[in-house]
């Protein structure tokens, strides 16, 4: 029996219940695949990485090992988020590391979008090998690979993932959700007792603001792009907006300001939200435009270095959600 195909009779997992039913189940699994060994789990913060990094340590408690690999990209907030739930709240194993200052040096100067992403990815697990190999008997991965993976690309995010680590390091595969649908993971996530914020979390792509910072990121504009892209969430939030994707961008190039009687030579702001399926189209939603004030006002009297706030109206295609 292939165990990578959802049996036909499996409910949709829709009610605490039906959660509940499964986590048992799961629960159950894992203690008798893992036994008194250790599992090793790369936690982004993300619903999937997240919601078996709960489900785990429901399961094993402490033969559990997170690490938390902190690239300097994500968006304001959230590794200390993943730090209080997971360390504080949940008790985790959790290993945090900062590796914004490698992250950031290696990026200097580059500006080709494919480039970014690839120094991103590659130092992101070069990171995760060297914190796997500083411990000692661990005998399994966990992966938050979810039903769409499988069905879209054949398991690659599992193999991708597995692939990235040393060819002497050899890991039994754990994956408690690799039959369910996004939807699905959020209700077992909320069953566990996640954070709202963190169940709830919009996509956020794998090199993160890297690829929002446009053109060669520097830290100036990489500040300006998470604060800036703090108060759009919050203004989102505030005024119970619901759309599926929106963030900020901060491009590579100045415009013109005046600012307590002098002239600015400041960043622009852009904001991009976007609704979808299956993010392949896009539509782009039209935003009440008292919020869209409210948001431009707080950017521009909050954020240091940024003198005008565009909104994208471009659907997908011709552009695509992301910038670069
Ligand atoms: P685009 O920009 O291609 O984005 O219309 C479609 C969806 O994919 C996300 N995205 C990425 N996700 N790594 C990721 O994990 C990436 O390099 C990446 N690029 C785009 C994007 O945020 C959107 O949800």
């Amino acid at each position: 029996m292939n165990n990578n195909i959802r049996p036909a009779d499996m409910k949709r997992i829709n009610t605490p219940q039906l959660a509940e039913a499964f986590i048992a189940e799961q629960v159950a699994q894992v203690q008798a695949q893992v036994g008194g060994k250790k599992v090793l789990l790369a936690l982004s913060g993300g619903v999937d990485s997240s919601v078996v990094a709960a489900l785990l340590i429901k399961a094993i408690g402490k033969q559990l090992v997170c690490v938390h690999v902190n690239h300097g990209l994500m968006r304001k907030g959230e590794s200390e988020q993943v730090i209080e739930v997971f360390k504080n709240q949940l008790d985790a194993n959790l290993i945090y590391v900062d590796a914004t200052d490698r992250f950031l040096d290696l990026l200097a100067g580059v500006d080709e979008p494919e480039r970014k992403r690839k120094i991103i990815g590659g130092e992101f697990i070069k990171v995760f090998d060297e914190e796997a190999r500083k411990l000692e008997g661990i005998s399994f991965l966990a992966q938050g690979t979810i039903y769409p993976d499988i069905l879209e690309s054949d398991g690659v995010k599992a193999h991708h993932n597995v692939g990235g680590l040393p060819e002497d390091m050899e890991f039994e595969l754990v994956e408690p959700v690799k039959l369910l649908f996004k939807d699905e993971v959020r209700v077992v996530g909320r069953a566990l007792g996640l954070p709202e914020s963190m169940v709830e979390r919009q996509p956020f792509p794998g090199p993160g603001l890297g690829v929002r910072c446009l053109g060669a990121i520097t830290r100036d504009r990489l500040a300006a792009l998470r604060e800036s892209d703090a108060i759009l969430r919050e203004e989102f939030g505030k005024a119970g907006l619901k759309v599926w994707q929106f963030f900020t961008v901060v491009p590579d190039f100045r415009s013109t300001g005046v600012r307590d009687g002098k002239r600015a030579f400041d960043w622009p702001v852009i904001i991009r939200a976007v609704n979808t399926v299956d993010a392949m189209t896009a539509t782009v939603p039209e935003i009440p435009w008292a919020v869209l004030q409210t948001i431009t006002g707080r950017i521009l009297a909050e954020v240091p270095g940024v003198c005008r706030v565009l909104y994208d109206l471009t659907p997908k295609p011709v552009g695509t959600i992301e910038w670069e």
